[in-house]
């Protein structure tokens, strides 16, 4: 399974990267906006930056929600790096750029999936990952891992290329959960990658063998 960090925060990103784990990037306009990261160049250069710390994927979303727009504004955000995926929502329009940039070869995250109907749709169109948000279905007492293990067996099927990229994950049971069922790529906040870490036993071995190292000179 694949990990992403699901920020565009540069200190998260470079510990994250540091940790040798990672293997992309996911960003969206309200984590560029928590960044403080405003106009077009500012962002092109910030996902310049993301693409310099890390060698992966790196999911950049348009801003637009036609399909000119969001056509012109995907080959502008491609031609920022080789690595750089175009974040499309998932809606009509959408579903036409997904196919247009699945002919082009320029790969394609289909963000906002909430239904094993939206993500049928985005793997007929081409997209290279599809983004079920998990958190904000248990958000709303909806089952989001029911939604991943939905998305897998059609996906399986029908194998279809599209990778699945659990978004929206609140907690290291989210990843691990999405780990057993399947799914190709996780998205996740740095925090939530961090506790997969901890375990008490771990730290009281731990402290054990410090102790007993230093009886052995
Ligand atoms: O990047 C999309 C998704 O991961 C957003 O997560 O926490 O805002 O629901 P969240």
């Amino acid at each position: 399974m694949k990990f992403f960090i699901d920020t565009a925060n540069l200190e998260q990103i470079k510990e994250a990267q540091d940790l040798g784990i990672l293997d992309g990037v996911t960003t969206n306009p309200s984590l560029m906006a928590k960044e403080g990261i405003s106009g077009a160049e500012a962002i092109k250069q910030h996902y310049k930056i993301i693409c310099e710390i890390v060698d992966g994927d790196i999911s950049a979303e348009v801003l637009s929600t036609t399909y000119e727009e969001m056509i012109k504004e995907g080959e502008e955000l491609a031609a920022i790096h080789p690595n750089i995926v175009v974040k499309i929502p998932m809606i009509k329009d959408g579903v036409k750029a997904l196919k247009y940039f699945s002919e082009k070869g320029i790969k394609t995250n289909c963000t906002l999936i909430f239904s094993a109907g939206q993500a049928l749709l985005a793997a007929k169109a081409g997209a290279t990952y599809v983004s079920p948000f998990l958190g904000r279905l248990d958000d709303i007492s909806t089952d989001g891992l029911n939604l991943i293990e939905e998305i897998r067996t059609i996906y399986n099927n029908y194998m279809y290329d599209t990778e699945i990229l659990a978004a929206s994950i609140r907690s290291p049971m989210h990843i691990i959960n999405c780990a057993k069922i399947g799914a190709d790529v996780i998205t996740s906040p740095l925090p939530s990658i961090l506790g997969l870490l901890k375990h008490p036993l771990t730290d009281l071995g731990l402290a054990q063998f410090v102790a007993d190292a230093k009886k052995l000179g």
